[in-house]
């Protein structure tokens, strides 16, 4: 998100967390991780169009687009346990985001989830979104650590695209 605020001056990014602890150490000196250029980019944008926030609700509601890269850790009992991954965290957000939402929106799945995640997630967020329109984008990461910020700066491909085009139709049927 630094990398996008950074290239798209124009765009507010707004980075949002439950854990305030993070929060914090994102607005402070010592970043919470260490990734080479990492510190400058945010440095360069922070308090501009780059800002680090625990209001949850009152950016998504906000936003046009929704990235989502909350934990999805192994399912540790039940179906799946030591294999699947636990989708808790990513259906409390989804229901959050419907909850809030007063405009469409486009939400970016970024968690690693399984294959078919985004038509779930859909379900939950059109189940719940009192007539919005949402459309669900998959965008998993394939970032190198130790060479991301480079790698962002520098993609050797890029892939864009969606079910609907512009005007709302479905692209799959033309
Ligand atoms: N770390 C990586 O290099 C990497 C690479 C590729 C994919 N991923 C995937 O990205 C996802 C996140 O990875 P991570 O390493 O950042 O995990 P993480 O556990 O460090 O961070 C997840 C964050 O989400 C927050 N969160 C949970 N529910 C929330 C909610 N409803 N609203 C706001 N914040 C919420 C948590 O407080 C936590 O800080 C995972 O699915 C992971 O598999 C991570």
């Amino acid at each position: 998100m630094a990398v996008i605020a950074l290239k798209c001056p124009s765009v507010q990014v707004a980075v949002v967390d439950i854990a305030q602890k993070r929060i914090e150490a994102w607005n402070s000196d010592k970043l919470p991780i260490y990734e080479p250029g990492l510190d400058d980019v945010v440095k360069q944008c922070r308090g501009k169009n780059l800002f680090f926030s625990t209001e949850v609700e009152k950016h998504v509601a906000e936003a046009d687009i929704v990235f989502v890269s909350v934990n999805t850790p192994t399912k540790t009992t039940g179906l799946g346990a030591g294999k699947a991954a636990d989708l808790t965290y990513w259906e409390s957000a989804a229901r959050m985001i419907a909850d809030v939402s007063k405009s469409s929106k486009i939400v970016v799945e970024k968690s690693t989830v399984p294959v078919k995640t985004a038509e779930a997630i859909e379900k939950i967020l059109t189940h719940n979104s009192k007539g919005i329109k949402f459309q669900i984008l998959s965008n998993p990461e394939f970032l190198a650590e130790g060479t991301a910020i480079q790698d962002l700066f520098n993609p050797d491909r890029v892939l864009i695209g969606g079910r609907e085009t512009p005007e709302g139709q479905d692209a799959s049927k033309h």
